[in-house]
C-alpha cells in the first residue's frame, strides 16, 4: 500500500526516464481546510518521483508561477553544472533537468526550489516534494515490507493564503500551526501486516521532528540516501530540516499504532508572553491501522557500508556558525510587525555566517582538491541549533563533541547542536566544481548561512554569477 500521489516517469526511446513538473499554484486540502498554496503539479506535498539506480533521469520542468524559481534534488549526486542552485527559471519558462543515478544510491531524496532569499518563502509555501531512488538491495532484503513516503511539513496560514514571516520567524527560522503528515493533519496510514517501512523526509523550513512509533518495535534502517549495515532499534529518531529517515515498524499484530512527535528543544527564543511553538494535538503526528497478524523479523543486515577513515583525510577543515544582529532595528521591527514576504527572504534582521562571513554569491570560499578526504570540524557556539548540509558530496560523521557517530552513515544533513562541535569526514570523489553547503534552516540560508566550495580538477566549471533579473 503506497501513497497514490506518485507520478511515474515516461521511458523515451533514448531510455532516458522523464517526467515532467510544473511549478503552479492551486487550491489544495490541507487537513479540513482549503489553502491556496505554491505547489508542484497542483499537490501537496508535490508528486513522488520514483527511479531506480542506473537510469538516467530527465525533469522536464516548467514556472507556472508569477515568480522566479528553480529545483534542487537534495542528498543527489550529480554534476554541479546540474545542480546549479544559482540557475534561475523566470514565470513562464521551462528547463530541463537531467542526470544519472548511480549504482548504490538507492534511498530517499526530495526536491525543492534553491533560489537564493527566496527559499524558506516558496519551501514555505508549499513547494517540496520527494524522489524514492529503488535498488537492488531494496528488493532483496525489504521487498515484502509496505512503504509509505511521508513528507513532513508544516504550513502558517493568514486566511487560506502561506503567511509571510516575522521578525523572530526569520531569527529562529519558523514553525507554522498546521503540522503535517504528507499534507494532511490527522492522517491515516494503512499497512497489511508485516513490515512496515517509513519513509520520513523532513521538508519544513525550520521544524526539527523527534519521531516515535508507539505500540510496535521500530529501527532505523537508512538515513539520508542510505541504508544502513543493519537495523538500529530506536525509541525515536531526531530530523532536523533537511534530513530524511528510513525507519522499519514490526507491525506484526493487527491493531493501531501511533506515529508520534516528541518535543526537542532546539534553543529558539521564546519572550515573555509569546505563544509556544504549536504542535500536532497530543503529538499525534498519524494514526497506523495494520489490518492483519504476521510473523516477521528484522533483517539481520542489509548490506554492507563503506566505512571512510578520517586518519584519510589530507586535512581538518574548521567551519564556524554565527550571526550578527542590529538590536535596534530588530526591536522596532518587532514592534511594527514587519512581515518579511516573497521577495524580501534574504533581508531578515539578522546576519547569519560560517566563519564570520555571509554568504557572497560570487565569492568561492574555499577550494579542495578532488579525490582527496577532508575532515570538516562544525562549531557552533551560537543559542540554536544549525544542521549542516552539502550538496553533491555525501560525507560520514565522526563525531560530536568527541562523542562517536553510533553506526556508519552516508548522510547529507547532521545537526550542529548548539553550544557543540560536529566532525564529519567528506571524500570529494566526483564530481568537480561549484557547490554550496549551508545551515537547513532555510530562513538562515536565506540570510548568509552559506558558503561555496570548490572542487578543483582543472577541467572544473566555474560558479556562475546569477542570473537577477527576468524580462
Ligand atoms: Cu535541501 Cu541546499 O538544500
Ligand atoms: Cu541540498
Ligand atoms: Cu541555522
Amino acid at each position: 500500500m503506497r501513497n497514490h500521489d506518485e507520478l511515474h516517469g515516461t521511458r523515451g526511446e533514448d531510455g532516458v526516464l522523464e517526467y515532467r513538473l510544473t511549478a503552479r499554484e492551486a487550491r489544495v486540502r490541507v487537513g479540513d481546510r482549503d489553502a491556496h498554496l505554491l505547489t508542484y503539479d497542483g499537490s501537496f506535498p508535490g508528486p513522488t518521483l520514483r527511479a531506480r539506480e542506473g537510469d538516467r533521469v530527465r525533469i522536464v520542468f516548467e514556472n507556472a508561477l508569477s515568480e522566479r524559481t528553480n529545483l534542487h534534488f537534495h542528498g543527489m549526486r550529480m554534476p554541479t553544472e546540474v545542480d546549479d542552485p544559482h540557475r534561475v527559471v523566470c514565470p513562464g519558462e521551462r528547463t530541463t533537468y537531467e542526470f544519472d543515478i548511480p549504482a548504490g544510491a538507492a534511498g530517499t531524496y526530495w526536491y525543492h526550489p534553491h533560489l537564493h532569499g527566496e527559499v524558506a518563502w516558496q519551501l514555505g509555501a508549499g513547494l517540496v516534494g520527494a524522489m524514492v531512488v529503488h535498488g537492488p538491495i531494496d528488493d532483496a532484503v525489504l521487498g515484502d515490507a509496505d512503504e509509505q513516503v511521508l513528507v513532513l511539513h508544516d504550513l502558517s496560514l493568514a486566511g487560506d493564503r502561506p503567511r509571510p514571516r516575522s521578525v523572530l520567524e526569520m531569527h529562529d527560522g519558523r514553525e507554522g500551526e498546521l503540522v503535517l503528515v504528507h499534507g494532511d493533519d490527522a492522517r491515516t496510514i494503512h499497512a497489511k501486516g508485516g513490515l512496515l517501512r517509513l519513509r520520513l523526509v523532513n521538508g519544513s523550513t525550520a521544524r526539527f521532528f523527534d519521531v516515535a512509533v508507539d505500540g510496535a518495535e521500530t529501527a532505523l534502517i537508512g538515513l539520508d540516501s542510505n541504508l544502513l549495515e543493519a537495523p538500529v532499534p530506536i525509541e525515536s529518531v531526531l530530523l532536523p530540516p533537511g534530513q530524511r529517515a528510513d525507519v522499519l515498524v514490526r507491525a506484526d499484530r493487527a491493531g493501531v499504532l501511533l506515529l508520534r512527535e516528541r518535543p526537542y528543544d532546539r534553543g529558539v527564543v521564546r519572550l515573555p508572553g509569546m505563544a509556544p511553538t504549536p504542535r500536532p494535538a497530543d503529538g499525534i503526528l498519524a494514526t497506523i491501522v495494520v489490518h492483519g497478524d504476521a510473523e516477521v523479523r528484522f533483517p539481520e543486515r542489509m548490506g554492507a557500508v563503506e566505512r571512510i577513515d578520517p586518519g584519510s583525510a589530507v586535512r581538518t577543515r574548521r567551519l564556524e556558525y554565527g550571526g550578527e544582529g542590529n538590536t535596534l532595528r530588530f526591536l522596532y521591527e518587532a514592534l511594527r510587525g514587519t512581515q518579511y514576504g516573497p521577495g524580501q527572504g534574504a533581508r531578515g534582521p539578522v546576519r547569519f555566517a560560517i566563519d564570520g562571513r555571509s554568504f557572497d554569491p560570487h565569492r568561492i570560499d574555499f577550494d579542495v582538491e578532488l579525490g582527496t578526504t577532508e575532515i570538516w570540524e562544525i562549531a557552533n557556539p551560537t543559542p540554536l541549533d544549525h544542521p549542516f548540509h552539502l550538496h553533491i558530496h555525501g560525507f560520514q560523521l565522526i563525531d560530536v563533541d568527541g562523542e562517536p557517530a553510533p553506526f556508519v552513515a552516508w548522510r547529507d544533513v547532521v545537526n550542529v547542536p548548539r553550544g557543540k562541535t560536529v566532525r564529519i569526514a567528506v571524500p570529494f570523489r566526483d564530481h568537480p566544481g561549484t557547490t554550496m553547503f549551508h545551515c537547513h534552516i532555510v530562513e538562515h540560508e536565506d540570510n548568509g548561512m552559506m558558503g561555496h566550495v570548490r572542487v578543483v580538477d582543472p577541467s572544473a566549471p566555474r560558479v556562475r554569477a546569477p542570473r537577477e533579473a527576468c524580462r
